[in-house]
């Protein structure tokens, strides 16, 4: 794992000659948001004028739309496209305009609920935008997932309990999810606090498949993109080439091995 250099929680300090400079500091590092922050600004260091760019969905990518609407603002001109709606508004909020996504991306950049070093293979779709985050980051020439190191983990099967989110259209859902059972327990995901599936951005439905264990990533990935009533399931796999990972000692580089 390489140091990209940058320090995370060197940010937010402001002194005041009584040690609570360093105690800041000291907080800032192990604030995951820093941490998420902190990567974000690294991705940002990639942007160039006249890129066209994929903006991913989550509060790690949120740091990224963020962090490029003030470069925006300071006049760098892009081209983006965004991974859902949420994203959409977020962009509009800091001066991004959003485009319709046509044709390749320079470059995307997006968060994800686990990210294994060494094959940078992924779980994403907690935040229920997987079908257009996989179809932004197969855009990409260059797809780089920024996180906090929470997420980092040396194999998908280390983390046997995270459910794997798998979109699925709502016609004959109950069919799909008897197909789904085969390889975990498939749970209608519910608005929070509710009765009301959550509905996508797509107008699909997302079946969360507990105890999925992902032994074989890539022959489950296959698998499930071969059930009808799949749209798409959150496995990444062969998509990102590198990680910016924030952590309590700086940004750290994952660069995909394999
Ligand atoms: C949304 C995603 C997100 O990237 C993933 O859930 C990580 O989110 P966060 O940055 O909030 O932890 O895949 O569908």
């Amino acid at each position: 794992m390489a140091e990209s250099g940058v320090d995370a929680g060197g940010r937010n300090g402001s002194g005041d000659g009584n040690g609570n400079d360093i105690e800041q500091r000291v907080a800032a590092m192990t604030d995951p948001e820093q941490q998420k922050r902190a990567a974000a600004e690294v991705a940002l260091e990639l942007v160039q004028d006249g890129m066209r760019l994929g903006l991913g969905t989550g509060s790690t990518a949120d740091w990224f739309v963020r962090g490029l609407g003030e470069r925006v603002a300071e006049g760098l001109r892009v081209t983006a496209v965004a991974t859902s709606e949420r994203t959409t508004r977020l962009a509009a909020e800091v001066g991004v305009t959003i485009s319709a996504p046509d044709g390749a991306l320079d470059l995307a950049v997006d968060g994800a609920d686990i990210v294994a070093r060494g094959s940078l293979a992924a779980v994403k779709g907690h935040g229920g935008a997987l079908t257009r985050e996989k179809i932004i980051a197969a855009a990409a020439s260059t797809f780089i997932i920024i996180c906090d190191d929470s997420k980092v983990v040396s194999a998908l099967s280390e983390r046997p309990r995270l459910a794997l989110p798998v979109e699925v259209v709502p016609f004959g859902v109950g069919c799909t999810m008897r197909l789904l059972a085969a390889f975990g327990h498939p749970t209608l995901r519910l608005l929070p606090g509710t009765q009301q599936p959550m509905v996508t951005d797509n107008g699909n439905l997302i079946l969360d498949l507990e105890s999925v264990g992902y032994a074989d990533p890539e022959e489950l990935s296959a698998r499930l993109n071969a059930i009808a009533g799949v749209v798409e399931h959150g496995l990444f796999i062969d998509l990102a080439q590198r990680a910016y990972i924030g952590t309590p000692n700086g940004v750290q580089t994952l660069v995909r091995e394999y």
